[in-house]
C-alpha cells in the first residue's frame, strides 16, 4: 500500500512519521527545530532529513505538513510564525520540487483537530475547539463537523488571543497574548520566575537547573509535576487556571459540545486538566444556566498532528 508521511514542524521539534489509513503510527523520525531566526534552508533541510529517514528508500505517495504557523488559504504558505523563520515563502512548492512528491500544508492544531474528527476524541462532533499546548498553544475550530479554516486560512489562532493587557510579551510581536500564560513556555517562565525571585523548597528542579535556571524545560516541569515537586506542581496549577479562563472565553463565543486538549504539557493529564475544568466553571458566562462542554485529552495524544497531517497527505492522492 502506498506510503502516506505526516511532519509536524513544532516550535522546538520536528516529527515525521509514516502513518496507516487507520491513524496508525510506524516508523518515526525526530529533529530539533533549528529555530526562529535562521535560515528558511536549515529547516527545509531539517524537514527532508526526516522524510528520507521515514521513507527508508521506498517510494512516497504523499507528505503532509503540519506547521506551527500561519497557512494561507490556499495551503502553499505559511505565511507568518510566532516561533519559525517562515514569512510567506512558496513552501508547498520548494518542497513538493525537492521531494519529488505531493504535498499538503495546513497548520499543527489544524491537523491535530483533522486527526481527531477523522479517527480520535471528536469523531461525530458538530462543534468542537481544539486546543493543544506545546511551545505555544495552537488552536482549532470545528463547526459542521469541519475544521474553519478562516478567510485568510488564520481561523484559530487562539495562542494570541489578549489575555493581559500590557502583559508579557509574546513572540508574535504582540503582549499578553494567552499563549505566554499557558504553554510550554508559560510553565517554563513560571519556573525560572520562582527560581530567580523566590526562596523555594529545593526540588528536582533545582538539580536539574543546577544554579541555572535557563537550563529548565518544559519536558523536564512535566515530568517533575507528575513525580509530586511542589514548584513545578505549582506551574501546573497556574497554567491550568491560565488554560481554563482563556476557554471559557472561547465556550461563550462558540457554545461547543467538546473541548479537546492536546500537546506536550497536557501529557500531565488532570495536573492540567483539574485546574482547568475548575476556573472554566468560574468564569463561564451563565455556568447556571448552561451545559459546560466536556473537556477530553486527544486519541492520539503528543502525535495528533502527524496523523492529521498524514490524513491531509492521503486526501490528496485519494482525490487524484
Ligand atoms: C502559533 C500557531 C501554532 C501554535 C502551536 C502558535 O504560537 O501561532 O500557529 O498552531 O503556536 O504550535
Ligand atoms: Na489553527
Ligand atoms: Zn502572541
Amino acid at each position: 500500500s502506498a506510503l502516506h508521511i505526516g511532519v509536524d514542524i513544532g516550535g522546538t521539534k520536528v516529527l515525521a512519521a509514516e502513518v496507516t489509513a487507520s491513524g496508525e503510527v510506524l516508523r518515526t523520525a525526530r529533529r530539533t527545530t533549528p529555530g526562529r531566526r535562521v535560515e528558511l534552508e536549515l529547516v527545509e533541510d531539517a524537514l527532508t532529513e526526516a522524510v528520507t529517514e521515514v521513507a527508508d528508500g521506498r517510494p512516497v505517495a504523499g507528505v503532509g505538513l503540519a506547521a506551527a504557523g500561519f497557512v494561507d488559504a490556499a495551503g502553499e504558505r505559511v505565511m507568518f510564525a510566532p516561533h519559525l523563520p517562515w514569512r510567506g515563502e512558496p513552501t508547498l512548492t520548494r518542497l513538493s520540487n525537492r521531494w519529488g512528491t505531493r504535498v499538503a500544508l495546513d497548520n499543527d492544531a489544524n491537523c491535530a483537530a483533522l486527526a481527531e474528527l477523522e479517527l480520535g476524541a471528536a469523531r461525530g462532533v458538530d462543534s468542537g475547539l481544539l486546543i493543544t499546548l506545546g511551545t505555544g498553544i495552537g488552536g482549532a475550530v470545528v463547526l459542521g463537523g469541519q475544521v474553519v479554516r478562516g478567510r485568510n486560512g488564520m481561523a484559530g489562532e487562539f495562542g494570541h488571543m489578549q489575555v493581559v493587557p500590557g502583559g508579557l510579551p509574546c513572540e508574535c510581536g504582540l503582549t499578553g497574548c494567552w499563549e505566554q500564560y499557558s504553554s510550554g513556555n508559560a510553565l517554563v517562565a513560571f519556573v525560572r520566575a520562582r527560581m530567580e525571585t523566590e526562596e523555594h523548597s529545593g526540588g528536582v528542579l533545582d538539580e536539574l537547573a543546577a544554579g541555572d535556571p535557563e537550563k529548565i524545560t518544559g519536558p523536564a516541569i512535566t515530568a517533575a509535576a507528575i513525580d509530586g515537586d511542589e514548584l513545578a506542581l505549582a506551574a501546573y496549577e497556574s497554567v491550568g487556571a491560565w488554560l481554563g479562563v482563556g476557554m471559557a472565553g472561547l465556550v461563550a463565543a462558540f457554545d461547543p459540545e467538546l473541548l479537546v486538549v492536546g500537546g506536550g504539557v497536557s501529557t500531565a493529564g488532570d495536573l492540567l486538566l483539574a485546574p482547568a475544568r475548575t476556573a472554566l466553571e468560574e468564569s463561564l458566562v451563565g455556568r447556571l444556566h448552561r451545559e459546560v462542554p466536556q473537556i477530553v485529552a486527544t486519541a492520539f495524544g503528543a502525535e495528533a498532528g502527524v496523523v492529521g497531517a498524514a490524513v491531509l497527505a492521503r486526501r490528496l492522492t485519494e482525490a487524484r
